[in-house]
Order: structure tokens, then sequence, then C-alpha cells
């Protein structure tokens, strides 16, 4: 921390909490609002690491409830029994690999790209990420299930969100208070799933801004 800076009061309390990360509140919240979990419920917990999501979601659904957490890395606290975790490149993986895990109740989606600085490619990558969590969701997900996922606001949010209504009954924009107010991230939601999603359309997604990988 730097010298003159308040202590960030979500740090203090997952510290106290024995959470691994302050996001953990930001799902607190939408689970607040949205009521996500409840007892039982299978759920797809896609960027997991290092695990405060993962925490929250199996000590909601218990033991009689299942987690799927997927990540680049590895979680950082032993998981117990009911909570799968497996570490992949959700971009690169084959999508029915994903879905073979499920059908689940509720897809949520935390993931994010490291941080290039540029606004446009940051941008770039977090859509990315949210288009292919919609694609796993589709492939995944129960009919009246939920989505959330994190997106970066900028080019292709509008898009993304239009892309959820042709999916979701009803399509939520939350900003948790633990999400940091300078934070570009906002929170997609999409409520009960319609049965048969539309293929997802290429042309839809905005063309790649200059530098970003191809
Ligand atoms: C903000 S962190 C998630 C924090 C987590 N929800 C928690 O509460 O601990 C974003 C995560 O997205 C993951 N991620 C980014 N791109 C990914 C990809 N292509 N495949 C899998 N995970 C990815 C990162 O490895 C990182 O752990």
């Amino acid at each position: 921390m730097k010298p003159g800076n308040k202590p960030d009061p979500f740090t203090a309390k997952a510290h106290k909490e024995g959470y691994l990360a302050r996001s953990v509140y930001k799902l607190e919240e939408i689970d607040r609002r949205i009521r996500l979990t409840r007892p039982g419920l299978r759920v797809l917990d896609l960027g997991a690491a290092p695990g405060s999501w993962t925490q929250y979601l199996a000590n909601k659904v218990g033991a009689r409830g299942h987690v799927v957490a997927l990540d680049l890395n590895p979680l950082r606290f032993a998981a117990p029994k009911h909570v799968h975790a497996q570490e992949i490149d959700i971009l690169a993986c084959p999508v029915s690999d994903i879905a073979r895990l499920g059908p689940f109740d509720a897809v949520v989606s935390d993931m994010a790209p490291h941080t290039s600085g540029v606004r446009d490619s940051d941008v770039f990558r977090s859509v990315e990420l949210v288009e292919r969590a919609i694609v796993i969701a589709d492939a995944s997900l129960k009919k009246g299930g939920t989505f959330v996922a994190k997106i970066f606001q900028g080019e292709g949010f509008d898009a993304t969100r239009a892309m959820l209504r042709t999916r979701y009954e009803t399509v939520r924009v939350l900003k948790p208070e633990a999400s940091r107010k300078e934070s570009i991230e906002i929170y997609l939601v999409g409520l009960s799933r319609r049965e048969d999603p539309p293929p997802l359309d290429p042309a839809a997604a905005p063309p790649a801004p200059a530098g970003a990988p191809g």
C-alpha cells in the first residue's frame, strides 16, 4: 500500500473472513441482488483462480451441489470434494470438453485478460473472453439457468449485451460496490436462459484493434 492510501475495506474484510481475494464481495453482492446461489446447485466458475469466488460458491451450494472451477492457474486453497478444479486455457480448450462437465444451473465468469494499459486492446481481449463464456454457457447451461460475466466497457460491449438478449429472458448490467470506481469492469447478467440459443454471429464481434493478437 502506498503511504497515505487508506486501507481498502474489502481487502481487509476478505483477509478477516478467510477469502483469497477481495473480488468475492463483487460476487456476494451479485448473489444478493439476483439470488444466484442456493444449496444443491451446479455452477461453472470460469477464471476461478486464486479462488475467492470458488470458496464462496462451494460454501453456498454445499456438499449436495457441485462447482467446476477452471483457470489458466491453479486454485490457491484446498478445495472440498464437491469442487472440481482444472487448469486450462478457456480460449484454446474445445467447448465440448467443458460442456461435458455440465450441465450447470449457473455459469459465472470473472475472467480478465492480463491488462496491457492499452484500453482498446484490453477491452478487445475481455470481450473475447466473454464471448467464449457465452458459447460455453450455450453448450452447458440448463434452460432457465443464470449467466454472469465480467466485461470491460468499450467497443463490443453493446454487441455482447445484444447477444445475451437473444439468449436470456432478462439481461442486467451490475457494477458491484467492491468493483473499484476507476475500473472499466462491469458485470453482465443473463437471467433465465431460453431454450435454443441462436449461433453466435461472428459479424457482431468488433474488429480487433491494431496490435491485438489475431
Ligand atoms: C480477476 S481473476 C479471477 C479472480 C477469481 N474470481 C477469484 O475470486 O479469485 C481473472 C482470472 O482470469 C483468468 N483467465 C484469463 N484468461 C483466461 C483463459 N484464457 N483461460 C482461463 N483463465 C483465464 C486469469 O488466469 C485470472 O486468474
